[in-house]
């Protein structure tokens, strides 16, 4: 949660407030050439390519696979893609960037993110 909600992840920038989203459009940098130009679709706006809505993340344990397409099996990949800093899109959030994670903070940041399935 301290990972989660710190600096050290950034992840609550985007997946903040009560359902862990801020509703705003990100590109999380999954890709450096988007098949779905995703928000652009709509604005026809060059600086909205790769741009999705931030997810929820309740009940996240439940919902693979990741991301707007499901290319993320499991919620391990999508930790080595936030440590990975994702690539390098000129529409890439700067929050994204390397989290030199050890192998306990993925886990710790996994087990938190497992904690918000409704039982
Ligand atoms: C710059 C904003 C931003 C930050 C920071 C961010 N995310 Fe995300 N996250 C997104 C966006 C946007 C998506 C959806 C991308 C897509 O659909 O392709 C997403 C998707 C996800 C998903 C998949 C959700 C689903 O239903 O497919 C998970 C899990 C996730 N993020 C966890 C995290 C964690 C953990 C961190 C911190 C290490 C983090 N995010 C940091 C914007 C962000």
């Amino acid at each position: 949660m301290n990972i989660f909600f710190g600096e050290q992840g950034e992840c609550f920038h985007c997946h903040g407030e009560f359902n862990f989203t801020d509703y705003s459009f990100k590109n999380n940098g999954l890709y450096l050439n988007y098949a779905d130009s995703g928000r652009a679709r709509i604005t026809a706006l060059p600086s909205d390519v790769g741009k999705f809505k931030v997810p929820s993340l309740r009940n996240i344990e439940l919902t693979a696979p990741y991301m707007h397409d499901g290319s993320l099996a499991t919620l391990t990949d999508v930790i080595e893609h936030y440590n990975s800093g994702g690539k390098a899109h000129p529409n890439k959030s700067g929050l994204i960037q390397p989290l030199n994670l050890s192998a306990q903070e993925k886990q710790d940041i996994i087990n938190f993110l497992n904690a918000l399935t409704d039982k």
